[in-house]
């Protein structure tokens, strides 16, 4: 049963950037996609680099150790189709990001 968490107020996350959040023992990299927001799991499965971190242009995320990409709404990599970073649903609320998380 998946557990609502909040993370961040939408101001915290300027547009056209991440915000890496903790919940848990979880990192949560969440994005600012011209006023729309997504989360991902915030750990790239390369080689565990802060997705948060990376540069962000338009709706793709370039990890900041070796550059791998994803698609920030849906987790998947630019290159390899079989890699697919967990993208989780987001809830905006009274200017608040919340995430649910399993
Ligand atoms: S750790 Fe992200 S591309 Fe290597």
């Amino acid at each position: 049963m998946p557990t609502r968490h909040r993370l961040c107020s939408v101001n915290d996350v300027p547009l056209g950037q991440g915000r890496e959040c903790v919940v848990g023992d979880r990192i949560v990299a969440v994005f600012n996609v011209d006023g729309r927001f997504y989360a991902l799991d915030g750990i790239c499965p390369h080689a565990g680099g802060p997705l948060a971190k990376g540069e962000l242009h338009g709706c793709v995320v370039t990890c900041p150790w070796h550059g791998w990409q994803f698609e920030v709404s849906s987790g998947q990599h630019q290159l390899n189709p079989r890699i697919r970073q967990t993208a989780f649903p987001l809830v905006i609320e009274n200017g608040d990001v919340f995430v649910d998380l399993p």
